[in-house]
């Protein structure tokens, strides 16, 4: 059955419809994958940025937030984890890849007995084994985040710009990025370019590189 097109605001209407029973990955992936979100109905939040890639607020309740998220060419996030939310991505715009990857172990395993979080992160020899690589494409499958699946890295494909629809359960503040390079991790911290449409912060500063030894939230758009 070819997929019912819809408006963005339809998206929110229908999402807010199912929070009287649990948010379940395949309940959220089913109504996703039936549905063609209209490209008009998301201009007011596309917003790109030559920096980084740009996170676009469309909704936010208790239960879950929807973003879209606009790509430049080369732009990419760092692999990062999901503190234990549900995740659920829809290519509009673009090509993206998502690569998975999965925590083996590091020196500091005692940080993710912490109420509330995935991990206070701030490991020195972090592990962690690259798994597989989900191309991404308007029209293609629903990629997700989910409790078993919660590390990944997203980088735009080609040369054309990208735009993705998130949406994840529950909201979540900052999560866990990893440098493989220096085989840290460390609390991101996460903000909006743009909230209900209008630009919250236009100009930033790009996020200092984590220094060893020191806990700190770097601020990644
Ligand atoms: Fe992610």
């Amino acid at each position: 059955m070819p997929p019912k097109v819809v408006s963005v605001g339809d998206v929110v209407e229908t999402l807010r419809g199912f929070e009287s029973e649990p948010f379940t990955r395949d309940r959220i992936l089913d109504f996703l994958s039936g549905v063609e979100v209209e490209r008009a109905s998301l201009e007011p939040y596309a917003h790109f940025s030559p920096d980084r890639y740009t996170r676009n607020l469309v909704h936010a309740d208790d239960v879950f937030e929807l973003m879209v998220l606009c790509w430049q060419p080369g732009q990419r996030t760092p692999i990062h984890s999901h503190n234990g939310q549900l995740g659920w991505m829809v290519t509009v715009r673009g090509a993206l890849a998502v690569v998975e990857y999965k925590y083996v172990g590091c020196n500091a395993p005692q940080n993710q007995q912490v109420s509330g979080l995935d991990c206070l992160a701030g490991a020195t020899e972090i592990h962690l084994d690259r798994g597989p690589v989900h191309e991404c494409a308007p029209g293609g499958p629903v990629a997700t985040v989910d409790k078993t699946h919660t590390i990944h890295q997203v980088v735009v494909q080609g040369r054309e710009p990208a735009v993705s629809l998130h949406l994840y359960s529950r909201p979540i503040e900052s999560c866990v990025a990893y440098d493989l390079k220096q085989r840290r991790c460390w609390r991101r911290q996460l903000s909006f370019h743009s909230r209900y449409g209008q630009v919250v912060a236009e100009v930033e500063t790009p996020p200092a590189a984590p220094v060893p030894g020191r806990r700190e939230l770097p601020v990644i758009r």
